[in-house]
């Protein structure tokens, strides 16, 4: 399903965004300027680079108020970005999206109680779309309906039902149905586990491994913790305050951590063998406000390592290795502290 593009000198991506920021407050105009008293603005995202390659898994990892949600919202072209480049299949992304390049990226939400009508039912939901996207003929729709509920998980039985009649993962797996429906390229998923029972998790989890392997669909997969995406990504991006700050290959990312903020995420995993994970690399307290993001290295509060240099430098996001990129002035010293029990590799 995915659209292979080559951008010229680049990787192939399904969707890239470069050094993309979003402030959120702040004057909006010259006059309101002269009117109020000094602006305070928040930069919700600072610079990002990322693309998804085509049939990937990318998730996108970090603490609350990281950023994650605004950079999925200016994926899907639900919030603008204050400066920055989106392109879409290699194209620029238009400002205000049209229908074809709204199509080929969608969303699937946290709750999908509320991203659901519950006043249509299912068949309703599903035929609208297909015939405003005129993706099928009239006469093809309740076939193409069944065949996108047999894709989730779910029976032809369910075209009548109201959202109100079905569990919590099931409202999930009809969410995702209506994300299909419109064949995009790409699916945005913003922690769609998160509100979910932890038996239902595994099966949604599940269903996103299918939906690549079976569609060849590319997925941002958005998640609080690494745990949730460490058997599902092919990459893992870390997000911390607004920042990229470390990309590489899942096995990579867990057995070699060159970023001390992804190495504590990693460390707050709970394992099955409880020996000494305490290295000095837990997580104290919450992420420094967006309003007053420190100097220097913006993890510096935080970091086990900081020095005098980090809080001089602000380190931007460097390739230290194949596919692997880390935001670390000590991205070396790190390397050579092995990650205890470090999590098994992916078969
Ligand atoms: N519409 C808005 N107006 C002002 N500030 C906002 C707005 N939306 C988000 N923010 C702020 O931007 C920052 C990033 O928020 P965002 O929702 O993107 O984080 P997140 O990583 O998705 O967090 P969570 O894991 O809690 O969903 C936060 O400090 C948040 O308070
Ligand atoms: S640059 Fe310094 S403070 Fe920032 S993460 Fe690396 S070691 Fe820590
Ligand atoms: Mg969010």
């Amino acid at each position: 399903m995915s659209t292979a593009v080559q951008d010229p000198g680049l990787e192939p991506s399904v969707l890239r965004v470069s050094a993309l920021t979003k402030r959120y407050g702040g004057h909006s105009s010259w006059l309101s300027r002269l009117t109020s008293g000094p602006s305070v603005s928040l930069k919700a995202l600072d610079g990002i680079d990322l693309h998804l390659r085509p049939g990937e898994i990318l998730a996108l990892v970090g603490e609350s108020g990281s950023g994650k949600s605004t950079l999925a919202k200016i994926l899907v072209g639900s919030a603008t970005p204050t400066s920055g480049a989106v392109s879409v299949a290699g194209q620029p992304a238009p400002a205000r999206r049209d229908k074809e390049s709204s199509r080929r990226v969608q969303m699937v939400f946290q709750d999908p109680y509320s991203s659901l009508n519950p006043r249509i039912t299912v068949g309703k939901m599903l035929s609208e779309l297909l015939l405003l996207h005129r993706i099928v003929p009239r006469s093809e729709v309740r076939a193409e309906s069944v065949r996108l509920l047999n894709l989730v998980g779910l029976e032809e039985d369910v075209l009548g039902a109201y959202p109100s009649q079905f569990s919590g993962g099931q409202r999930q797996r009809l969410a995702i149905a209506r994300a299909l429906a419109v064949r995009p390229d790409v699916l945005i998923a913003d922690e769609p586990v998160s509100a979910l029972d932890v038996s239902v998790q595994a099966t949604i989890l599940e269903l996103f491994a299918t939906l690549r392997s079976e569609l060849g669909l590319s997925i941002l997969f958005i998640a609080h913790n690494l745990a949730v995406v460490q058997h599902l990504a092919d990459r893992v991006a870390v997000m911390y305050l607004g920042r990229i700050v470390e990309v590489a290959e899942t096995s990579a990312l867990f057995s070699a951590p060159r970023h001390p903020y992804t190495r504590a995420l990693i460390d707050s995993i709970p394992r099955m063998t409880e020996t000494s994970v305490n290295d000095g690399f837990e997580l104290d307290g919450e992420p420094p406000s967006p309003y007053d993001v420190p100097a220097g290295c913006r993890f510096h509060p935080r970091c086990p390592l900081a020095s005098e240099i980090c809080r001089e430098n602000d380190p931007p996001l460097l390739t230290i290795g194949p596919a692997h990129s880390s935001a670390c002035l000590k991205a070396d010293e790190l390397a050579a502290i092995p990650v205890p029990n470090a999590p098994q590799e992916r078969a």
